[in-house]
């Protein structure tokens, strides 16, 4: 099944994409963690797009759809994929849109997290991640056993440099000009689903595991 996850900084898409992937048995597409990493590369790439995702803005289209066309060709996502944080613009989609067309591939469905900017704002703040595994926690929702420490590995937790409070709201900012349209977009073409991102991540889960069902019953 081919998938996206829209939704704001903070909703909760890279929590439901960690289950989700195992649930689908395809891989989890995060242009955030695939530009993180160009960055702590130090790849050309990643030294363009840091100054931009240090101000929570966005990396321009032109980087961010080259590095999703090499991700796409990779032999892995022939079961389908789960792509979290593209596209963000009518651009991007567009060019999703025609890559997929080229590999006779269409998307299956857009799950819309649709979450409040304090909501946002307060998961942030507190969200840990570790630096080995990925594995995603919250200070006070998701609180790993022993503190700093992650549960799966024992890697290192950190908190991400863009995570600060003045990022975040600049980063919903971004999110509510030029992401937004989407929703329409989407909602347009019959792909989009909306959930609610404030829903406990556990019971998230059974809702979309029930909708990845229903499709996967219908195709
Ligand atoms: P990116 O890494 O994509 O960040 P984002 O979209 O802002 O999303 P986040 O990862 O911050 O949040 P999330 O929704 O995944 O929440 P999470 O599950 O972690 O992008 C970073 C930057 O890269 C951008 O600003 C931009 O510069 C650049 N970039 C990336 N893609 C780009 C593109 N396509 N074009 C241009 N630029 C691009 O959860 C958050 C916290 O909440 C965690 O602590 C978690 O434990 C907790 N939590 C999660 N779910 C729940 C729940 N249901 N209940 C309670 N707590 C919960």
């Amino acid at each position: 099944m081919n998938v996206v996850l829209l939704g704001p900084p903070g909703a909760g898409k890279g929590t439901q994409a960690k289950l989700v992937k195992e649930y689908l048995s395809c891989p989890h597409i995060s242009t955030g963690d695939l530009l993180r990493d160009a960055v702590k590369k130090e790849l050309p790439i990643g030294k363009e797009a840091k100054s931009y995702m240090d101000k929570g803005e966005l990396v321009p289209d032109e980087i961010v759809v080259r590095m999703v066309a090499d991700r796409l060709t990779q032999s892995d996502t022939g079961n389908g994929f789960l792509l979290d944080g593209f596209p963000r613009t009518i651009e991007q989609a567009k060019f999703l849109g025609a890559e997929l067309d080229k590999i006779d591939k269409g998307l299956d469905l857009v799950v819309y997290f649709k979450t409040s900017e304090e909501v946002c704002v307060s998961r942030l703040s507190g969200r840990r991640i570790c630096r080995d595994c990925g594995a995603i926690y919250h200070v006070k929702n998701m609180p790993p056993k022993s503190d700093g420490v992650c549960d799966v590995c024992e890697g290192e937790l950190y908190q991400r440099d863009d995570d600060k409070e003045e990022t975040v709201r600049n980063r919903f900012r971004v999110y509510e000009k030029q992401t937004e349209d989407l929703i329409k977009y989407y909602g347009e073409m019959g792909l989009l689903y909306e959930v609610s991102g404030d829903t406990d991540a556990e019971e998230l889960f059974e809702i979309l595991k029930k909708k990845f069902d229903s499709i996967q019953k219908n195709a």
